[in-house]
């Protein structure tokens, strides 16, 4: 019995490594290699925030699923954001620096999509020519907050 299970996994093991290796890792490998770098220093390693300073980001799944949430997602990223938000029942009032010199396009969208999927949300993942044209929509981090959607 064990060892018929361990000759499965050898079985396995062999039918992976004839596939071809993929070019890339994973757009959610790098989404979840660049949040660490990028945004776990503030919101921590799995996004559930400090309460009170730094929101948990539990939400981005309900923001991409809607046209202004989406672009306000485009905009926190890049731009920053600033003003009072409630996430979770509780109140922030912070400010988040804008990381548009820091990263790359494609870091941010992969890092945008890892969150959506990390949320368990269905929503269209961000291709770089969406991120592109979202982000030009709002200006500063006051705007980005006054923007955000409350429901
Ligand atoms: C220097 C600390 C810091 C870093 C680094 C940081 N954030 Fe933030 N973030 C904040 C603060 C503070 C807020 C709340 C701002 C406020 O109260 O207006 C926030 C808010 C947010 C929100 C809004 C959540 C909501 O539900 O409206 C999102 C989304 C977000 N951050 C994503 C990110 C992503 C993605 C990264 C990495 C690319 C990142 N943050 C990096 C400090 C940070």
């Amino acid at each position: 019995m064990v060892l018929r299970f361990s000759g499965l996994i050898v079985g396995a093991a062999l039918v992976a490594a004839a596939l071809p290796a993929p070019a890339q890792p994973s757009a959610a490998d790098a989404g979840a290699q660049a949040f660490l770098k990028r945004c776990a220093s503030c919101h921590g390693r799995t996004a559930a925030g400090n309460p009170g300073v730094y929101p948990p980001l539990s939400e981005v799944g309900r923001h991409a699923g809607s046209e202004a949430g989406r672009t306000y997602l485009a905009a926190v990223t890049a731009t920053g954001l600033s003003g009072r938000i409630e996430v979770g029942g509780k109140a922030y009032q912070g400010y988040m620096p804008g990381l548009r010199a820091a990263t790359r396009l494609e870091e941010r969208a992969a890092i945008l999509n890892w969150l959506i999927r990390h949320n368990r949300s269905k929503a269209p993942l961000f291709t770089p020519a969406e991120l592109t044209r979202r982000e030009a929509v709002l200006r500063t981090p006051a705007e980005v907050g006054r923007a955000r959607p409350a429901k």
